[in-house]
C-alpha cells in the first residue's frame, strides 16, 4: 500500500501530539489495579505488529481499580463480573504512538454512573499502534479474537440483545465486525467519530453498518479527515455539519493538536458529556447540513415529534418503528462542555432591493452573543438562518441589525418588514419573536430589547 504525502505528514503530527499529551498524563500507577498495556517503536519493531488483545473490567464495585479479565474470570469468584447485568464493550481505535488511550477509565465511569453495568476494555494496542495501514490489517482478526469472548459470555448466560459495544474511530469498524460475525444479534453498537481513511469505499461487510446489530448509532466529528463522511448507522448525528467543530483551530497554525485530532476527539468528549446528563444533544432529521442551516428542517415529524438524542436511552429515544436505516441528523453544539446550544431559528423579511446587501444579526443574552451575517439580493425577499446560542429563546435580551455590505457604493436604507426569532425543536409551539417594519441605516446599527420571562416548564 502506498503514502500519500499528506498521510505521512499526518501520522508524524500525530505521534508528535500524542507525544505531548502522554507527556502531560498523569504518570499515578496504582500496581493492583490493571491498565492497559503500551508499546514502544523498539518493541514493536522487534515484535513486528504482534497482536495481543487484553481485556479490563470495571464495574461499580471496582470503578477505580480495574480487574484483569479473562475467559477464566467467568467461573472466578473474586472476578466482579455479574453474568445477569448488561455488558458494554469499550473499542479503543488507531494508536499513532503505542501509548494507551488516556480516556478509557473517564468513559468507563461515567457509563457506571449511568447504569449498573459490567464494562468490559478491550486492550488491543499492540496490534493498533504505529503504521495506520497495518493496523487496518489487524482490525478483523481483533473482532475474531473479541466474538470467542463473546460465544463464551453467551454460553455462560449473557444474551446478545445485553451486549453493547462502543468503538473510538477504527474500534467502531471494529466493533461492527464483531456484529457481522454475529449476524446483527448484538444490542447495539455506538461508533465514536468511526474512522474514514481506508473505510468510507469499503464494502458495508468491511466497515461498520446497520446491519451490525439490531441498533447502531453514530457520532460524526470529522468526516473530512480522520472520520467516516457517509452514514453508517440506523442514526448518524453529524455535529456542526460533522467536519470542523467550534472551538478546534481551524487554521492550521493556531494550535498543533487544534489541527490534528481535536475534531476526531470531540465525539467521544460529547459522547461522555451527555453521559454526565447536564442537558440533552438531540438530532434533527435533515437531508444535508446545507439545508439545516438554511432552516428547512426545524421539527422531528419523522419521529412522531421525538427527537433521537444522543446518549443510552433505547434506540436514541426512538419510538417509530421500523426504526430508519442511515438516518442523517443534525444539531449545533457550543465549544466546552456540556455542549448543548439553543437552536434559534432567523426569519428575516425585507421590502424589494435595488442592490444587493448586507445585514449582520446579534441575538445578545448578557456578555453572550451570537452573530449571523446575511446576504440580501434584490430577487428575494424572505430569508432563513440557523443559530446557535447558548442559552433559550426566552434569555434573549437584545436583536441588533447592522447595514454591513456594500463598502464600494452608497447602500440606501434597507427597510426590514420583520425579523423573527423562534427556537426548535420546541415542545410546544410558542410565537415566533417579532419585531415588524423598521429601516436599518448604513453605519447606524439598530437594536431592540426584548422584555422576556422565561416560563416554567
Ligand atoms: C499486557 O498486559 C497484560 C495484562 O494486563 C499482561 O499479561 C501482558 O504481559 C502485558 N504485555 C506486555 C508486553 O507487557
Ligand atoms: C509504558 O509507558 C511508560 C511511560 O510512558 C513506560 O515507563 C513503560 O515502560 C511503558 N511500558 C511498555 C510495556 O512499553
Ligand atoms: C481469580 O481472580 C483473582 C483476581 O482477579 C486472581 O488473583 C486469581 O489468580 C484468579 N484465580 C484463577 C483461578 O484464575
Ligand atoms: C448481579 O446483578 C443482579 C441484578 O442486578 C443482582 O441482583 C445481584 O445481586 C448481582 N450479583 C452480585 C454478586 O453482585
Ligand atoms: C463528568 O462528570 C465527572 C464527575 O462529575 C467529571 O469528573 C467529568 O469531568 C465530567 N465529564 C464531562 C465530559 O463533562
Amino acid at each position: 500500500m502506498s503514502w500519500e504525502p499528506k498521510t505521512v505528514f499526518l501520522c508524524v503530527l500525530t505521534a508528535y501530539i500524542t507525544s505531548l499529551v502522554v507527556g502531560v498524563e498523569d504518570r499515578q500507577r496504582d500496581d493492583e489495579c490493571a491498565d492497559l498495556n503500551n508499546t514502544t517503536w523498539r518493541e514493536y519493531r522487534q515484535w513486528r505488529a504482534k497482536l495481543q488483545v487484553h481485556y479490563l473490567l470495571l464495574t461499580r464495585r471496582n470503578m477505580d481499580c480495574a480487574q484483569t479479565f479473562t475467559q477464566e474470570s467467568l467461573t472466578n469468584q473474586s472476578s466482579h463480573f455479574n453474568i445477569s447485568l448488561p455488558t458494554k464493550i469499550i473499542i479503543h481505535g488507531y494508536r499513532a504512538l503505542g501509548s494507551k488511550p488516556s480516556w478509557v477509565k473517564e468513559l468507563a465511569q461515567s457509563l457506571l454512573r449511568v447504569q449498573d453495568v459490567n464494562v468490559l476494555v478491550v486492550d488491543w494496542v499492540y496490534g493498533a499502534s504505529f503504521a495506520y495501514n497495518l493496523v487496518v490489517e489487524n482490525y478483523k482478526e481483533v473482532a475474531v479474537q473479541i466474538s470467542v469472548l463473546i460465544n463464551q459470555l453467551q454460553k455462560r448466560g449473557c444474551k446478545l440483545e445485553s451486549c453493547h459495544f462502543i468503538g473510538i474511530s477504527l474500534g467502531a469498524h471494529v466493533a461492527g465486525f464483531v456484529g457481522t460475525l454475529f449476524e446483527g444479534k448484538i444490542g447495539r453498537i455506538t461508533g465514536l467519530d468511526p474512522a474514514g481513511p481506508m473505510f468510507k469505499r469499503a464494502d458495508t461487510f468491511d466497515r461498520l453498518d446497520p446491519s451490525d446489530a439490531q441498533f447502531v448509532d453514530a457520532i460524526h466529528t470529522d468526516s473530512d479527515y480522520f472520520g467516516i463522511s457517509i452514514p453508517v448507522g440506523h442514526v448518524d448525528f453529524f455535529l456542526n455539519g460533522g467536519k470542523d467543530q467550534t472551538g478546534c483551530a481551524n487554521s492550521r497554525f493556531a494550535s498543533m493538536y487544534g489541527y490534528v485530532i481535536c475534531d476526531h476527539m470531540r465525539a467521544l468528549h460529547i459522547y461522555m458529556s451527555t453521559l454526565n446528563g447536564s442537558c440533552l444533544l438531540k438530532g434533527i432529521p435533515c437531508f444535508s447540513y446545507e439545508d439545516f442551516l438554511k432552516g428547512n428542517c426545524v421539527n422531528c415529524d419523522t419521529f412522531k415529534g421525538t427527537c433521537p438524542t444522543i446518549g443510552l436511552s433505547g434506540c436514541s429515544g426512538i419510538t417509530i418503528s421500523p426504526v430508519p436505516k442511515e438516518q442523517k441528523l443534525f444539531l449545533l453544539t457550543t465549544s466546552s462542555a456540556p455542549f448543548c446550544a439553543h437552536h434559534i431559528l432567523l426569519q428575516l423579511e425585507v421590502s424589494p432591493l435595488h442592490k444587493s446587501a448586507e445585514v449582520e444579526v446579534t441575538l445578545r443574552t448578557e456578555n453572550l452573543g451570537t452573530k449571523q451575517r446575511l446576504k440580501l439580493q434584490t430577487a428575494t425577499t424572505m430569508y432563513k438562518a440557523v443559530l446557535a446560542h447558548p442559552v433559550a429563546l426566552c434569555e434573549i435580551h437584545c436583536i441588533e441589525l447592522k447595514n454591513t455590505g456594500a463598502w464600494f457604493y452608497r447602500q440606501g436604507d434597507i427597510h426590514i418588514k420583520s425579523v423573527c426569532l423562534s427556537e426548535f425543536p420546541s415542545i410546544r409551539r410558542e410565537e415566533p419573536l417579532c419585531v415588524n417594519n423598521f429601516n436599518v441605516r448604513r453605519r447606524a446599527p439598530w437594536s431592540h430589547d426584548f422584555v422576556q420571562v422565561c416560563g416554567i416548564f
